[in-house]
């Protein structure tokens, strides 16, 4: 059984080779800890869920099941990239649930941010229980925590005041007592992704950019609508496809696109046409506790902002947005 604390004198796993050793270690002690029964992983196509579930497609193949809940709230594909990688290339035992209308139910009218991200937490662990309770024979759960998320359980709370109640999903109701695997707990970030590529998940997948728990539901400011979410999505799979062709999709830490509940005065087809605008932020840093803003070339933000407003409904305008953290945070909510 690993320890909480990583070793000093366990190397930085830096090339495949060091991957391979660690992902046979890991192989052989997920399998001496399972045995022959069922696991559960809330797969949610983030970087450390996804080498989670790689690594143990490997140890005990079908053993492990994993739910993929979708809360209406993700970018546009992702679910479907999700399925498609784990349920038709690896053959893996996966349940997808897709609970957009009773995510999008419960939000409808909600505009406070911090009551958006407590439902949609809340939410979560709520669906993912039910789906935990319709399997039998469940005795683990696995979970992609990672050593920074051990140190930082270790840290003490420093007096100040949270700037926001950032929630991941996954986890359980207090009283579903189930134990626990974190084959990856030792590991930090760039480690899990070598982890990843070794385990020959795609170089998108495991260098994607980090994306917040609520999901877009942070991004369509205020009280979400399906409208302007729809518009949301577009917007920001244009702004990923531009990013991802002109080589900034490595190279910017985050980038994205936020819609607020205002409309402006446009002109369309030589008529009056009310729109939302799309704001694109792209923003470098190193811990997320502070961040510069890329500077994107003229010419590719007035083309993204030819391609939005023309092809997404409902957006008349582009902006973009110049506020470094501090003094704004990296979301809008
Ligand atoms: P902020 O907006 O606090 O964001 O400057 C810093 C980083 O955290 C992400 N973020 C979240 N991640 N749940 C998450 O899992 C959340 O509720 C949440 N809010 C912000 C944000 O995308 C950025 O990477």
């Amino acid at each position: 059984m690993q320890s909480n604390l990583r070793p000093e004198s366990m190397a930085r796993i830096t090339t495949a080779e060091l991957a391979n050793a660690f992902i046979d270690e890991q192989v052989a002690q997920v399998r001496a800890q399972v045995g022959d029964k069922k696991v559960l992983l809330a797969l949610s196509g983030g970087v450390d869920s996804s080498v989670v579930a790689a690594l143990l497609i490997k140890a005990i193949g079908k053993q492990l099941i994993c739910v993929h809940v979708n809360h209406g709230l993700m970018r546009k594909g992702e679910s479907e990239g999700v399925i498609e990688m784990f349920r038709e290339r690896m053959d893996a035992n996966l349940i997808y649930v897709d609970a957009t209308d009773h995510f999008l139910g419960l939000l409808a009218g909600v505009s406070d941010p911090e009551r958006k991200r407590k439902i949609i937490g809340k939410e979560f662990i709520t669906v993912f229980a039910e789906e935990a309770r319709k399997q039998e024979g469940i005795s683990f759960l696995a979970q992609g925590t990672i050593y920074p998320d051990i140190l930082e359980s270790f840290k003490q709370a420093e007096g100040k005041k949270a700037v926001k109640s950032h929630h991941n999903v996954g986890g359980l109701p207090e009283g579903m007592q189930f134990e626990l695997v974190e084959p990856v707990k030792l590991l930090y970030k760039d480690e899990v992704r070598v982890v990843g590529e070794a385990l020959g998940l795609p170089h998108a997948m495991v260098y994607r950019q980090p994306f917040p728990g609520p999901g877009l539901g942070v991004r369509c400011l205020g009280a979400i609508t399906r409208d302007r979410l729809h518009a949301l999505r577009e917007a920001d799979a244009i702004l990923r496809e531009e990013f991802d062709k002109n080589g900034l999709a490595g190279k910017v830490w985050q980038y994205f696109v936020v819609v607020p509940d205002i409309k402006s005065v446009g002109v369309k087809d030589e008529s009056r046409y009310e729109g939302w605008p799309a704001i694109i932020r792209a923003v470098n840093t190193s811990d997320a506790m502070s961040a510069t803003i890329e500077e994107i070339p003229y010419a590719l933000l007035h083309h993204i902002t030819d391609r939005i407003t023309r092809e997404v409904e409902g957006i008349n305008r582009v902006l973009y947005d110049l506020t470094p953290k501090p003094v704004g945070t990296i979301e809008w909510e």
